[in-house]
């Protein structure tokens, strides 16, 4: 393995912006580049059938743009393109990312009967004001046609997740707390297409001993005005590197949006094998429901992704995202579920007692046993890969690993959110405990350390960025508050690899957001995996 370098990158920040970088609220908004001018843009929906039309909503300083649109596969295919489209500013609400921006349809067009299923950028270019180019970058998600289609794969993408995350407007459910975002905004910066030097999570350098804890990801948005939250979701960050592996390496991918779990399920029944990438955080009960019915029918589900975390509500067609728990009073005063309605829907952790279904019931593993490794002050010099505890399993054939090896170490697959379960180490072998609540037959083939606090003897709270909020905050939702005794239960998680089967369907789990790392640096064992996991549930050889 190369020797990893004992420095943080430099993006040439002064320590006064770098501060501002990790902890100010900063966003796209329309108007932010003054003189130069923008484009902004949305569609009505997440995803499309061939043959329906596609709503463009722009806004722009200039009065006629120009729109090309590329599939985002094995190769980047462009299908459509068209210049001279009349656009107009549009005025946008203040509350824009509650309410969403209201804007008119600048241009309609429909997709075509024969675009394969999969990711589409619709790239807006135009003069601006100072005579300089402006763009702006949208995607949408074209859906295969109905009917069964055996040796298909399906990828859903996390959008639940971008949308949870998505800076734009100002409203979303973290730092721009909004317990309700809309799908009728534009994507933050960086949620579509990155350039290949953009910074992920986990840490490609070894913190040096004391070091005050550095978060490149965040330099880097801040120097190059990306989102803020460019590297916790978005198609460009980590659903488009599997979609684009699974193209090269021979595999028949469609792609399909968490709307269509939610609002049209049957779309799992056409498929052998349903796969889920990233990070994936948010989740209806519905959608839920949709994977369940899905495995115990016979399906497979491969799920490379992290932190199985939170339920959530959709409002107006699916327009609206609802989740209240990131709010920092109590819970009652948050969520009205509590006040009127069934608390089994609240927007909380699935390990909520009064939800009562805990993430392992579905997906074998918890985000509340995870969470986080391999960046700020969160395991920084952490394993970087899978500690392999049962390398005979099938999914290990071809590898040549060992007992005790790490899997995706040197592309750093562990991290930067983890989902895993309480366990117990027998004869050298992890199990789930009595009381963990995973399936029946849980199988774990891998465990390694994560962590829900950033705190350490040389680390001062101020100098944190997690610090032990989140931990409190899942402390709070599992075990009822956020005392210091709860926090105790909940901080020290881990990642795992596990495998179950369910009614006639089966489930794999590799829990953790970075697995797509590895099929984006060519680790040649992290491909091997994903070949045999991918092989076996399509029923392949
Ligand atoms: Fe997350």
């Amino acid at each position: 393995m190369t020797k990893l370098p004992n420095e943080y990158p430099d993006f040439g920040l002064t320590p006064q912006q770098r501060q501002f970088a990790v902890r100010g609220r900063y966003y796209e908004m329309p108007g932010m580049d003054g003189d130069h001018g923008e484009i902004w843009c949305y569609s009505d929906r997440f995803s499309y059938r061939p043959g329906e039309t596609v709503l463009l909503q722009v806004t722009s300083t200039a009065p006629r743009v120009a729109l090309e649109i590329v599939r985002d596969g094995a190769d980047e295919t462009r299908v459509f393109e068209k210049s001279g489209i009349d656009a107009r500013w549009q005025d946008t609400p203040a509350e824009c990312g509650v309410e969403g921006s209201g804007w008119e349809t600048t241009f309609e067009f429909k997709v075509g009967a024969d675009w394969p299923s999969g990711g589409y950028r619709l790239k807006l270019t135009a003069e601006g004001k100072d005579g300089r180019p402006i763009c702006c970058q949208h995607i949408v998600i074209v859906l295969p046609k109905a009917g069964r289609k055996p040796g298909r794969i399906l990828q859903v993408a996390a959008t639940s997740t971008w949308l949870a995350y998505n800076t734009w407007g100002g409203a979303n459910h973290y730092d721009l707390y909004s317990p309700i975002v809309s799908t009728q905004r534009p994507w933050g910066r960086g949620f579509v297409v990155l350039p290949s030097q953009a910074p992920r999570v986990p840490l490609e350098m070894v913190p040096p001993p004391k070091t005050v804890p550095r978060y490149p990801q965040l330099e880097w948005a801040y120097a190059t005005g990306h989102s803020k939250k460019y590297p916790a979701a978005g198609w460009a960050s980590y659903d488009r590197h599997f979609f684009r592996f699974a193209e090269r390496a021979g595999y028949a991918v469609d792609l399909a949006s968490q709307h269509e779990l939610h609002f049209s399920p049957e779309i799992l029944l056409d498929y052998d094998c349903v796969v889920f990438v990233g990070h994936d955080e948010y989740w209806t009960w519905e959608m839920r429901d949709a994977v369940d019915a899905f495995v115990d029918l016979g399906g497979h589900v491969a799920r490379f992704a992290g932190n199985f975390g939170t339920q959530i509500r959709l409002e107006d067609e699916g327009r609206r995202q609802v989740c209240y728990n990131k709010d920092t009073r109590d819970k009652a005063a948050g969520d009205p579920v509590y006040g009127s309605g069934d608390v089994s829907r609240a927007t909380t952790s699935w390990e909520a007692p009064e939800i009562g279904r805990p993430g392992c019931k579905t997906f074998g593993l918890n985000s509340s046993n995870g969470c986080y490794a391999g960046w700020g002050g969160l395991a920084p010099r952490g394993v970087r890969g899978f500690p392999i505890y049962r390398p005979d399993h099938w999914a290990f054939a071809d590898t040549g690993l060992y007992y005790g090896d790490l899997l995706g170490a040197e592309s750093h697959i562990f991290g930067y959110e983890l989902d895993g379960l309480d366990y117990e180490i027998r004869n050298g072998l992890p199990y789930p405990t009595t009381m963990s609540g995973a399936p029946e037959g849980l199988e774990i083939l891998a465990v390694g350390m994560g962590t829900f606090v950033e705190e350490g003897r040389h680390l001062r709270p101020e100098d944190t960025w997690v610090g032990d909020s989140d931990g409190r905050s899942t402390a709070e939702s599992v075990f009822g508050e956020a005392s210091d005794a709860n926090l105790e239960k909940v901080k020290r998680g881990s990642g795992m690899i596990v495998n179950f089967k369910r009614g006639q369907g089966e489930v794999f789990h590799a829990g953790t957001c970075e697995w797509v790392a590895g099929l984006l640096r060519h680790d040649a064992m992290v491909e091997c995996v994903t070949r045999n996991v991918l092989n076996r549930y399509l029923g392949r050889k």
